[in-house]
């Protein structure tokens, strides 16, 4: 099961990312994919900031990964888009069952060490502006229960 929602401005792909924060659980985890500029980070930020992150977020490119203690649960914020096929050295299996969240941009590029249970969103340009055709995908059960109360 698919689900299709359109946003038409930044404010509305945060209000989603908020959206979803309301019903989070200890090792969620979010794997976002689409273009260069699409709004995930866009996306993270709205999310962080609802967990209660005070610390700035910022594209976390070039260290990967990035931990916010500050909020209502731990977010490790990934990006992998340069990470070059290095997926081994990252541990990152371990971030999964950390008990926080885990939001990972450029995630198709890791498809192979992706949890099984997990939320995927893919975030489409559209010809207009500022407008998003996001496709939101849940894998697992309570993935589909947070789609269910969500969407
Ligand atoms: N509907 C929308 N949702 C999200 N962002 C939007 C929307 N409309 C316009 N934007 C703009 O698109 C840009 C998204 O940038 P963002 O850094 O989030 O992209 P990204 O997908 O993380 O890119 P990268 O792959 O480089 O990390 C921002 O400048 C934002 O203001
Ligand atoms: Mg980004």
């Amino acid at each position: 099961m698919n689900y299709k929602l359109a946003t038409y401005s930044e404010y509305e792909t945060i209000e989603f990312a908020q959206n979803l924060e309301s019903e989070k659980f200890p090792n969620m985890v979010i794997c976002l994919e689409g273009d260069l500029g699409s709004g995930k980070t866009v996306f993270a930020k709205g999310f962080a900031h609802a967990l209660g992150i005070d610390e700035a977020i910022t594209s976390p490119t070039f260290n990967i990964i990035k931990e916010y203690t500050s909020g209502e649960l731990p977010l490790y914020h990934m990006d992998v888009y340069r990470l070059d096929g290095k997926v081994e050295d990252l541990g990152i299996e371990e971030y999964f069952t950390k008990g926080g969240v885990v939001i990972i941009e450029w995630a198709d590029m890791i498809s192979d060490y992706l949890p099984e249970e997990r939320l995927d969103i893919k975030i489409k340009i559209s010809e207009d502006e500022d407008k998003r055709v996001l496709v939101i995908t849940p894998h697992g059960r309570q993935y589909e229960d947070l789609c269910e109360a969500v969407l």
